[in-house]
């Protein structure tokens, strides 16, 4: 039995399940078919975006699994041409009609293109759809803390959410503290190191997998959750979703903790979004 993940409480009250499922790449009917899937697997948390084009999968995976709306905790992002305070809200709807859902759990600007410099307009859209109860939380997504910090400054608001690559490889020393420091909860992408088996292989990921009895992805997202990060790992197997979601009964000690965290790559393959994003 995997059970469903414990919450964690935002700071705007929302409940945010400790473990979501990723969805990048799960698009069209077997998207749906593994989405509606992981849900009767136990998973609430869903992560898609505006720019996955799976939106409408997501919403055909939530439809089927006949699990109650409020039951589930949906999150979406949208993309630069939407950095505005009118703007937030025609993403908001886009996203929606998408999706078959009326409101939105938690929604992310994506990216915050410096560049174009707007992104703190776009928190202020957002902030005006959550009193206007149509989110449960609001956040941010690739913000690092010197983003957040003019964020904060201009506009007073503090998002509940900042999504950020976070793994053994990059465990944003940094951005974490900023977040504790401000009561926003950190949420990792690629948790288990994306595609390549490159983290998932490394000997002391391994070695501690086969002293638990667990596998390299439980013991990674063990990982996060002893740090208070919430994951989203993405799988397209049913059962490898589900193995995900089963890290609930096992635990690390400090010591595996900070052993874990010295694979650190010292930024080498960390996405730059001084300079990257959409
Ligand atoms: N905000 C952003 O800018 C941003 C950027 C990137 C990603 N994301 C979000 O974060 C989610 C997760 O990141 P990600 O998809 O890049 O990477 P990830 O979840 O770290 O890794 C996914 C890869 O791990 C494999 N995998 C999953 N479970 C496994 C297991 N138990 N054992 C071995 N391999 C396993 C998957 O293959 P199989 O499918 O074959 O299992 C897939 O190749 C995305 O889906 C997306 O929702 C957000």
């Amino acid at each position: 039995m995997t059970g469903i993940a414990p919450t964690i409480t935002l700071r705007n009250g929302a409940e945010i399940p400790a473990l979501g499922l990723g969805t990048y790449s799960l698009n069209g009917d077997d998207g749906a078919a593994v989405i509606s899937a992981a849900i009767k697997a136990g998973y609430r948390l869903l992560d898609t975006a505006e720019n996955y084009r799976n939106e409408d999968a997501v919403g055909a995976g939530l439809a089927d699994s006949g699990v109650p709306r409020s039951e589930l905790f949906v999150t979406t992002k949208f993309n630069r041409e939407w950095h505005s305070v009118d703007g937030a809200r025609r993403a908001f709807h886009a996203s929606i009609a998408k999706l078959g859902v009326d409101y939105v759990d938690l929604l992310l600007i994506h990216w915050p293109n410096p560049d174009q410099d707007q992104y703190v307009d776009a928190v202020r859209g957002l902030k005006a759809l959550l009193d206007d109860g149509l989110l449960r939380a609001i956040g941010t997504s690739n913000f690092k803390p010197a983003h957040l910090r003019r964020v904060i400054d201009e506009t007073g608001i503090v998002p509940d959410v900042n999504q950020i690559q976070l793994s053994p490889y990059h465990p944003r020393t940094e951005d974490r503290a900023f977040a504790v420091d401000h009561g926003i909860v950190i949420e990792s992408w690629s948790p288990i190191g994306g595609s390549g088996d490159d983290l998932r292989s490394e000997p002391v990921i391994t070695e501690l997998a086969e002293a638990k009895g667990k596998t390299p992805a439980q013991v990674i997202l063990r990982w996060h959750h002893q740090l208070g990060l919430v994951s989203i790992p993405r799988s397209s197997s049913p059962d490898r979703a589900k193995q995900n979601l089963a890290i609930f009964d096992f635990e690390l000690t400090d010591d595996e903790v900070v052993a874990i965290a010295a694979l650190d790559r010292h930024g080498a393959g960390l996405s730059d979004s001084d300079t990257q994003g959409h």
